[in-house]
């Protein structure tokens, strides 16, 4: 009995498993186990040898179960803490932050811009990119021949339709759109498409922002000082404008319109040319012919208008260098712009 006690007992402590401490304790204790088999020897004992044998298997029974049970918490102890050490979530390693997108630099702009002429009463119109080449051209007074419908610069989609060079159909379409109520006041923003090989400063794809105003009375002091209005807003409050005498077939006189160098405050910087200038927009007062096509009578009414470069004024506010980067989506470029 001391022997199969010692056996039990070592083999307890062997068992590494509860599996194999389960196979351990039906050995010993099941109903077909050493122990279980020794009471049932005690009935073919003498009477008075029976007692003692009985409390001895039962001594023996009760150890083995106490071993049993003390293996059996530490196993389970055990398995629980490996378990708890393999599901253990390190919550100093970084998370998985999901990619969060924002808005494209040229798109930021826009938005500045468009917030800046709500201010000043404008409304945003859309037009079409696919033009005729009436809208685009010949309602703008740019008879045919004129150099601006050389092939080399328009994209055209059939003999007498093309993707627009420029906003400016739009001020035809949307004076149209007005049928003669007044005033006529809205910003034209959208993509533009010339045949030009990519470079830094040139791109098959770009985007202009328009402006026309018509009503009574309209003045070249009013180009001005909505020019500059926009001017200070987006590229900062102490920004300059110049304008400078200019042709263009749909405006009458016509002016190149320059800010002060964002770089360098107009002091004179290389990014300006040591000028102090930044060429930006195109403007003048609205040619007779072309507020007749709007649908307006130029002796009733008189207006402005501008066009500028989106990609170009953005690239002057954040001190872009290369046209390009606005139209490669590498993230390392666009990410400098999550905040802004
Ligand atoms: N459409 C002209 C261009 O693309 C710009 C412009 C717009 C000039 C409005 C005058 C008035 O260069």
């Amino acid at each position: 009995m001391e022997k199969l006690g010692e056996r039990a007992l070592k083999e307890i402590e062997e068992a590494t498993s509860l599996a194999a401490l389960e196979e351990v304790r039906l050995k010993y204790l099941g109903k077909k186990g050493e122990v279980t088999g020794l009471l049932k020897t005690i009935g073919s004992l003498p009477k008075e040898e029976r007692p003692a044998f009985g409390a001895k298997v039962n001594a023996l029974r009760e150890a083995i179960e106490g071993h049993l049970k003390e293996k059996t918490a530490f196993l389970e102890r055990k398995a629980l803490e490996e378990r708890v050490k393999r599901e253990t979530v390190d919550v100093t390693l970084p998370g998985n932050v999901p990619q969060v997108g924002s808005l494209h630099p040229l798109t930021k702009a826009l938005r500045e811009i468009v917030q800046i002429f709500y201010g000043m009463g404008f409304t945003v119109y859309e037009s079409r990119e696919a033009e005729t080449d009436e809208m685009n051209f010949v309602k703008l007074n740019l008879a045919p021949g004129h150099p601006s419908r050389d092939a080399q610069e328009t994209l055209y989609l059939t003999e007498t339709t093309l993707l627009r060079t420029h906003t400016s159909p739009g001020q035809i379409r949307g004076m149209l759109d007005m049928k003669g109520k007044l005033p006529v006041r809205f910003i034209v923003p959208g993509r533009v498409y010339r045949r030009d090989q990519m470079d830094a400063s040139h791109s098959p794809v770009f985007h202009q922002v328009e402006g026309l105003v018509i009503d009574r009375h309209i003045t070249f002091e009013h180009l001005k000082g909505c020019f500059l209005e926009f001017a200070r807003g987006f590229f900062g409050p102490e920004t300059k404008i110049r304008l400078r005498p200019s042709y263009f077939p749909f405006t009458e006189p016509s002016a190149e319109i320059d800010v002060s160098c964002t770089i360098c405050k107009g002091k004179g910087c290389p990014v300006c040319g040591r000028t102090g200038w930044l060429e930006l927009s195109g403007a003048g007062m609205v040619h007779p012919n072309v507020i007749r096509n709007g649908g307006y009578d130029p002796d009733e009414v008189t207006g402005f208008a501008f066009g500028f470069g989106l990609d170009r004024a953005a690239m002057l506010k954040w001190g872009i260098d290369d046209l390009r980067v606005l139209f490669e989506n590498d993230l390392r470029f666009l990410r400098q712009f999550e905040g802004i």
